[in-house]
C-alpha cells in the first residue's frame, strides 16, 4: 500500500468499500496473530509529570490535577491480581516522574519478575539511556513510547522539549530497539492540526520502525490543557483528521495491513468514545490486545490524561469473567502466556541465527574472535604456550 492509497482509505466514506477494509484487516489479523486476544493489566503507577504536553491532563502546569505515586507493595499487589485474572503481562505506566528513580523501578521490576511469570512492559516516558538499560537488565521485556505524530512541526507544538531537544522520541525508540526491548509506539488520531497526509505518514512510520506493538486512539480534548482551547487547523480546513470512532477503526485496520505481525490493542481511548462495542469493533477490525485497568480504585480517577476515561467506571467483572464473555461472544479466545508479538519473536530468532552463523564463521576462519569465548580460549592457549 502506498501513501496515496492510505490517504484514500482514511478519507473513504463508502460503507461497502469500508467493509472490504475491515474484512482484509480481520483476515490478516487471523492469519498472522491468530484468534487469541491478549490481556495486559495496565497499572498507572504515578501521575506526577514534569512535561508540558499540550494535550495531556497530567501536564506539570495543571494545578487542578491531584498527584499520586503508588507504593511498591501496591504495585506488587496489582501484579498478583494480574496473575489471578489470567493475564500474561503487566504494563507499568506513569507521567514522566523523576520521583520514579532508576533504583526504585529496578527493584519493582526485579520483584515482579521474581514473584510472577508476567511479562513486564514499561511506559514511563522519555527516560535516560542508562535508566532504560538498567530496567532492561532488571528484566523489563517491553517499552511503550508513542511518537504521537510524525509531523515534526506539529509534534514540537504539542510537545515542548525539555533539556536536550535533539533527544526526541524517535531517537529514544532507536535506543530501546538497540537494548532489545520489544518495542511499542503509536499516535493520537485527530490532533488539531493533523492532516490526512500526516496520519498516513504515521502509519507508514509504524512499518518503517518495525514496531512490535502499536497503540492508536482518538485525541480527546482535556479542558485543563492549552490544546483544548486552541484553534489549530492544517493549511486547508477539510484536511483536518477527525478524532472520531470511524477514523480510529480505519487506522487500526490499516496498521494491521502494514504491520501484520504486531500486537495492536483496542485502546481505552477508543472504549471511551464507544463504551458498549468499541473494544469488539476494534478487535474485529485488526486489533488483538485489550489492556484492562488494574490501577487501584482510589487512584484511577486521578490519572486524568483525558476526561471520562472509560475504566474509571469499570467493575471487577469487567476485568474478569465479563471481559472473557465479551471476547468469546465475538468468536475469539483469551491468549495464554506472555503473548509476545510474532514480529519480535521472529526478529530475535533471526538475530540468534545470524550470531550463531557468524560465530561459526569466526571459529572456522579463526579471525578476530572478539566475542567468541571459544576463540579467546584458543588464543590464550597459544599465548600460554
Ligand atoms: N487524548 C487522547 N490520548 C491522550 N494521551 C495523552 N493525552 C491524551 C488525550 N488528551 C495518550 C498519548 C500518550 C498516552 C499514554 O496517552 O498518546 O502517549
Amino acid at each position: 500500500m502506498n501513501h496515496h492509497q492510505i490517504v484514500e482509505w482514511l478519507r473513504e466514506t463508502d460503507p461497502t468499500r469500508l467493509e472490504r477494509l475491515w474484512h482484509d484487516a480481520d483476515a490478516t489479523r487471523r492469519r498472522h496473530v491468530g484468534p487469541e486476544v491478549h490481556l495486559r493489566g495496565l497499572v498507572e503507577v504515578s501521575s506526577y509529570c514534569v512535561r508540558l504536553c499540550g494535550y495531556c491532563g497530567l501536564r506539570a502546569a495543571n494545578t487542578k490535577s491531584r498527584r499520586y505515586r503508588m507504593s511498591k507493595a501496591e504495585i506488587l499487589d496489582t501484579a498478583r491480581q494480574a496473575v489471578a485474572l489470567g493475564y500474561g503481562t503487566l504494563v507499568l505506566q506513569s507521567g514522566e516522574d523523576p520521583g520514579i528513580t532508576v533504583d526504585w523501578m529496578t527493584d519493582v521490576i526485579r520483584r515482579i519478575k521474581a514473584a510472577t511469570p508476567l511479562a513486564v512492559t514499561l511506559s514511563l516516558g522519555e527516560r535516560a539511556d542508562d535508566e532504560l538499560s538498567a530496567w532492561r537488565a532488571a528484566g523489563a521485556d517491553r517499552y511503550l513510547l508513542r511518537f504521537e505524530t510524525s509531523n515534526r512541526d506539529l509534534y514540537h507544538r504539542i510537545h515542548p522539549p525539555r533539556g536536550d531537544s535533539r533527544r526526541d522520541r524517535m531517537v529514544i525508540l532507536e535506543t530501546l530497539r538497540r537494548l532489545d526491548y520489544e518495542l511499542g509506539s503509536g499516535v493520537m488520531i485527530g490532533i488539531p492540526g493533523q492532516s490526512y497526509d500526516d496520519l498516513a505518514r504515521d502509519i507508514e512510520q509504524f512499518a518503517a520502525l518495525e514496531l512490535d506493538m502499536i497503540g492508536v486512539g482518538p485525541y480527546l480534548p482535556h479542558p485543563d490543557t492549552p490544546l483544548a482551547h486552541l484553534d489549530q487547523r492544517p493549511a486547508s480546513a477539510d484536511d483536518q483528521t477527525p478524532n472520531d470512532e470511524l477514523t480510529t477503526y480505519k487506522v487500526i485496520a490499516l496498521t494491521r495491513l502494514v504491520r501484520p505481525e504486531a500486537n495492536i490493542p483496542a485502546t481505552t481511548a477508543l472504549a471511551t468514545i464507544n463504551g458498549s462495542t468499541g473494544w469488539e469493533q476494534g478487535l474485529s477490525r485488526g486489533a488483538n490486545v485489550i489492556m484492562p485497568n488494574l490501577t487501584p480504585a482510589e487512584y484511577r480517577a486521578l490519572y486524568d490524561i483525558y476526561p471520562d476515561k472509560v475504566c474509571v467506571h469499570e467493575t471487577d467483572a469487567d476485568r474478569g469473567q465479563g471481559l472473557r464473555h465479551r471476547i468469546a461472544a465475538i468468536g475469539r479466545t483469551v491468549g495464554v502466556g506472555r503473548g509476545d508479538a510474532p514480529s519480535y519473536v521472529a526478529g530475535r530468532k533471526a538475530a540468534w541465527t545470524e550470531r550463531a552463523e557468524s560465530d561459526q564463521d569466526t571459529t572456522s576462519t579463526q579471525e578476530s574472535g572478539e566475542d567468541s569465548p571459544y576463540c579467546k580460549a584458543k588464543e590464550n592457549h597459544g599465548l600460554d604456550d
